[in-house]
């Protein structure tokens, strides 16, 4: 069972999972709400899930810093109550919870990839509404659930830095990109093959950095979306974050490792300008379809 299977990652979750023949139900924001704890219940009860997947979140970064209670309610409680309904089982079991997390947790300033039990230490109010998700799920369900950290995520649908950039590069002449915060550009179709692994290795509970490998800045991003896209690549010009000051800081370095699937035998994601490569051309579709 997904929850939040209308976003981004639930989407390519829920196809990947229908296309390799899973018996898997996605349910939408209007299907289920997972602030309503009655209706997370009855959910469970209905569906009998062997594993919930929460995709579901509030991820309006910016927004998140003016609406604290909101965003509380659907990444803290929300998460909660999933884990609560998970504890409590239905009839025929007690289902494993799969809790998607972020980068954001942690305060964004090492110089060296953050392990899975580094000090987490959120600098927004989404980062500290996504850690205290993070932090009832294993609370709840110490024995059944997993935390799946994932970062910078792009995908067909929705709007994300890569497909922004797509558009960009044909409607301007030059593109200006922050060359000071760096992190792990992410396929959602990556994720959605991690968490399937994740579930299928009977993976000792607890925390997973789903990310790809290697590292860049957003202005090297760029860059590599303009050459893969056959278009000059220095029409990407550096800049710094001070140009564009949000409402919720942005981490400087968010680079995440990946030590822990190694325990359960599991690949981490390959490469990401591998990934990139791949995605590149249905995002472009996709960017393409909606602006024409
Ligand atoms: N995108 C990234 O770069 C990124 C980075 C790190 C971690 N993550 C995490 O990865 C997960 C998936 O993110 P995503 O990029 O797929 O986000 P997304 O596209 O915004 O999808 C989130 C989904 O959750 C739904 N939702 C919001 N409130 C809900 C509620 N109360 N009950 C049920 N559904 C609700 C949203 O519905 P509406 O659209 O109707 O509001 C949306 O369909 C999240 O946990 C996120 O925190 C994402």
């Amino acid at each position: 069972m997904i929850t939040g299977s209308g976003g981004m990652l639930g989407r390519d979750l829920l196809a990947m999972l229908a296309t390799n023949g899973a018996d898997v139900v996605g349910l939408r924001r209007r299907e289920l709400d997972i602030t309503d704890e009655v209706a997370v219940r009855a959910a469970l009860r209905d569906c009998r899930p062997d594993v919930v997947v929460n995709c579901a979140a509030w991820t309006a970064v910016d927004e998140a810093e003016s609406h604290e209670v909101e965003a509380f309610d659907v990444n803290a409680r929300g998460a909660a109550h999933l884990a609560a309904a998970c504890a409590h089982g239905h009839r025929t079991g007690q289902p494993r919870l799969v809790h998607m997390s972020t980068d954001y947790v942690f305060a964004g300033d090492a110089r060296r990839p953050y392990a899975e039990h580094d000090v987490a230490a959120p600098r927004s109010v989404y980062g500290r509404s996504k850690l205290a998700g993070e932090r009832a799920v294993l609370k709840l369900l110490p024995h059944t659930s997993y935390v799946v950290r994932t970062a910078w995520l792009y995908g067909v649908h929705g709007p994300n830095f890569v497909r922004t950039m797509i558009r960009l590069e044909r409607a301007r002449p030059t593109v200006d990109v922050v060359d000071d915060q760096r992190g792990q550009p992410t396929w959602t179709v990556d994720v959605a093959r991690q968490i399937a692994a994740l579930v299928r290795s009977r993976a000792t509970p607890g925390v997973y950095h789903a990310t790809s490998s290697g590292e860049a800045t957003r202005f090297e991003v760029a860059r590599e979306v303009f050459r893969m896209l056959g278009a000059d690549p220095a029409r990407v010009r550096a800049t710094s974050s001070s140009a564009y000051v949000r409402p919720a800081p942005r981490p400087s370095y968010s680079v995440l490792g990946h030590d822990a699937w190694a325990a359960v035998g599991v690949e981490p994601i390959g490469d990401w300008r591998l990934a990139l490569r791949q995605a590149l051309p249905a995002l472009t579709t996709a960017e393409l379809s909606e602006v024409t």
